[in-house]
């Protein structure tokens, strides 16, 4: 056995804890699909790390038990990112909480499996709007805010390794998020006038709800049990699956000061799963 073998090393690298920082102390920053299994995570970190967070997901009763459970300086927003109307509401009430913006985190998405030849219209539909047109007008509405304010600030979106190898079975989620690879980078240009930087994260398969989904998804076209396909999602090199607190650490650094010369990128959080 080599010692640099990847196939015979069966022993999973441990999660590491790094210290935290008040890093984001004085901000506030939006995250949305906060109720979920990464954005939970993100909005914990950006709490510790000195931040003011908004909680924001699709159904009250979810945004109130996340707030509770988060407690610190977190505030819930319920706010469809489906809706234009809805995040019009949302950011507004964002802004009445927080007094001012300085980051917003697009985390919301839904994914939907299918044969490539079969998507129907409906599918591709609710897949854009959430996540992607829905990013862009928290995207849009964030930025006039902060260039209205002068507020130096950041905007991140969590793409995926789908936007950019992508999979056919589920190829319109797949395309909405290269979607979000390219308006990141065209934002990211539009908006650097302003001092507004924007990037997206590319994480490969983390073990949240949606991952669960995903499992129970491909088991239909596979007749393997969902538990056993999720058990098999896991990280060749870290030999375990991705943790969502693992994701967020990117995307703090993505929200702070000293990722200035990061921009327009779509960063990859895989543990080294795509190689560009
Ligand atoms: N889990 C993974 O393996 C993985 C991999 C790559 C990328 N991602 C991306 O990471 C992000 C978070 O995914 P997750 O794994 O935490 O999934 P999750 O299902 O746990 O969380 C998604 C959250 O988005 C919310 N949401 C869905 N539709 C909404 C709407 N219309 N308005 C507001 N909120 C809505 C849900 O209520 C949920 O809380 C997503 O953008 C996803 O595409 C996940």
């Amino acid at each position: 056995m080599s010692k640099y073998s990847t196939t015979d090393n069966v022993r999973p690298l441990p999660v590491r804890s790094p210290d935290v920082f008040p890093v984001h102390r004085g901000k506030g920053i939006i995250v949305t699909g906060a109720a979920g299994g990464i954005g939970r995570a993100i909005a914990e970190l950006l709490l510790a790390e000195g931040a003011t967070v908004i909680v924001a997901d699709l159904r009250e009763d979810a945004v109130a038990a996340t707030v509770k459970s988060l407690g610190g300086k977190s505030h819930g927003v319920a706010m469809d990112v489906g809706s234009q109307e809805s995040i019009a509401a949302g950011i507004a009430a964002s802004e009445a909480a927080l007094g001012r913006i300085d980051g917003l985190v697009n985390c919301a998405a839904i994914v939907r499996h299918a044969d490539p030849l079969e998507i129907s219209w409906d599918d591709w539909r609710r897949q854009f709007e959430i996540n992607l047109f829905g990013a862009y007008e928290a995207a849009r509405l964030v930025a006039k805010h902060m260039i209205a304010t002068g507020t130096r600030g950041a905007i991140v979106s969590i793409a995926s390794e789908a936007g950019k190898k992508g999979h056919k079975e589920s190829l319109a989620y797949s395309a909405s998020k290269a979607g979000i690879i390219s308006m990141t980078r065209i934002l990211s240009e539009a908006l650097a006038a302003h001092d507004i930087n924007v990037n997206c994260v590319c994480p490969g398969g983390v073990a949240t709800p949606m991952l669960r989904e995903v499992s129970v998804a491909y088991s239909g076209v596979t007749s393997e049990p969902p538990e056993a396909i999720f058990d098999k999602m896991t990280s060749q090199q870290l030999v375990r699956h991705l943790q969502p607190i693992e994701v967020a650490r990117v995307v703090s650094f993505l929200l702070g000061d000293a990722a200035m010369l990061v921009r327009g990128q779509a960063v990859n959080a895989d543990a080294g799963e795509t190689p560009y």
